[in-house]
């Protein structure tokens, strides 16, 4: 195989979050988060875990930094604890936990890495889901106000800002399959809070706008999945138009087109409460943006089950496939698939992949090594098809490897390790696996050998 090499300028980082690795859930006068509340309600993550230390990045960061400067990385994806900043959600603003990210934004760039910052990755203020959560629309506006405080006040360049992190997943997981906090079981409610994401997000644009921020980037990260019929029957080709209706669109129509798609509202209209994007809140919610975060793991491949409003299908798992942890498909070339598509219907349009990864079981050897050749074999088959894209002329900016250490995996806690660098929980200690060795020489070379 010949060698794949990159643009110049091609952005090569990792990604955390917040939730996932900082632990110290009280420092600094830190409110509580809808996730500290419901990892610390019993049966609903993994073995009661909890993010209370996770990596221990808060007090880690400079070890964690020192890190990424080893492995090459030219960018840090990070996200910011709301909590952190505004205990309460708003109020009067808590400078010591500005002060955190200001030292680490500070770190980066002393080690060359730019620092894109998350706002919204999952860690609500448990006080505003006192007051509804995102089912409130007032929340759009406390995030507003919470954006702009840190678009006036962490004065040290950011590269990139993403407003929200997968708001499917937060509409979702979190209020019609109860799997994610706030741990609700309605569907009713998960249109109406992805409804508010939606606005928080372009309120959110709006107030950068207003900040001035001229040399830096804003935009919205996405959970996208190519869907694909098991059979080209009618009846598969029509379901797996109803799951990419549900799973993609349903977020990338009213972003970049200012409206639902036609077909969903059509059928989610037959059993649930539709939102309705009236003249003023298409315009919030499509404001321009920079650039679009796309995290994508696998495909879904689904079957009709005869009924003709489903859309959620009825997904097929191929027996001669191959598998990650999470049970995940892997299927590389789904990501091909993805960014041609969303840059022919979306674009044109700078996009990011700002997380693709895989969790696999992975063995610390005595030596201090972790073999995790599957985890290489995977990175390298999806950012193959990262640089097929671009050949395409998919303007393809910069890849994200979900993530840089093993951390709290939401509902899974600490069972599933995503990580490139291995974490013995017990010792804090870290472990870069073969797979980060395997990146720093991609980062190297600007590409795959
Ligand atoms: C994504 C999340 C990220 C991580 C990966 C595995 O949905 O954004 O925090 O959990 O999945």
């Amino acid at each position: 195989m010949s060698s794949r090499i990159f643009p110049d300028g091609f952005i090569w980082g990792a990604a955390t979050a917040s939730y996932q690795i900082e632990g110290s859930p009280n420092a600094d006068g830190k409110g509580e988060s809808i996730w500290d509340h419901f990892a610390h309600t019993p049966g609903r993550v993994w073995n009661n875990d909890t993010g209370d230390l996770a990596c221990d990045h808060y007090l880690r960061y400079k070890e964690d930094v020192r890190m990424m400067a080893d492995l090459g990385l030219n960018s840090y994806r990070f996200s910011i604890s709301w909590p952190r900043i505004f205990p309460t959600g708003g109020g009067m603003p808590y400078s010591r936990g500005l002060d955190f990210y200001r030292r680490l934004v500070d770190e980066l760039h002393r080690n060359s890495i730019q620092p894109a910052v998350t706002l919204y990755h999952w860690d609500l203020p448990q006080a505003l889901q006192d007051k509804g959560g995102w089912e409130n629309r007032d929340t759009a506006h406390y995030f507003a106000e919470y954006a702009s405080y840190l678009f006036e006040n962490l004065d040290l360049p950011v590269s990139m800002w993403i407003t929200l992190n997968e708001p499917w997943v937060v509409a979702v997981l979190g209020n019609a399959f109860g799997v994610h906090a706030p741990g609700q079981t309605d569907f009713n409610l998960a249109l109406k809070v992805s409804h508010n994401l939606l606005i928080a997000h372009g309120l959110a644009v709006n107030a950068f706008r207003l900040a001035k921020r001229t040399d830096e980037k804003i935009g919205i990260t996405l959970n996208l999945v190519p869907v694909q019929p098991l059979t080209d029957s009618e009846e598969d080709l029509a379901a797996a138009r109803r799951s990419d209706g549900f799973m993609n669109r349903w977020f990338l129509d009213p972003i970049f087109k200012g409206s639902y798609p036609e077909d969903m509202v059509k059928i989610f209209s037959k059993s649930f409460k539709v939102p309705v994007l009236d003249e003023e809140d298409s315009a919030i919610v499509s404001s321009p943006l920079d650039f679009l975060g796309i995290n994508n793991y696998t495909r879904v491949l689904v079957e009709s089950t005869g009924d003709q409003d489903a859309f959620m299908g009825s997904p097929v798992n191929p027996p001669d496939a191959d598998y990650t942890e999470m049970g995940w498909e892997v299927y590389p070339m789904g990501l091909y698939e993805l960014l041609t598509r969303v840059h022919r219907d979306y674009g044109p349009l700078p996009l990011y992949i700002t997380e693709n990864g895989a969790a696999f079981e992975d063995r610390l050897m005595e030596n201090g090594s972790v073999d995790d050749d599957r985890r290489v074999a995977y990175l390298s088959d999806y950012i193959e098809q990262c640089w097929k894209a671009i050949q395409e002329g998919v303007p393809l900016k910069g890849y994200y490897v979900w993530t840089l250490m093993d951390n709290f995996e939401w509902a899974f806690g600490y069972s599933k390790r995503f990580g490139i660098v291995y974490i013995d929980f017990e010792t804090q200690k870290r472990y870069p696996k073969k797979s980060a060795y395997w990146y720093r020489q991609v980062i190297g070379r600007n590409g795959l050998e």
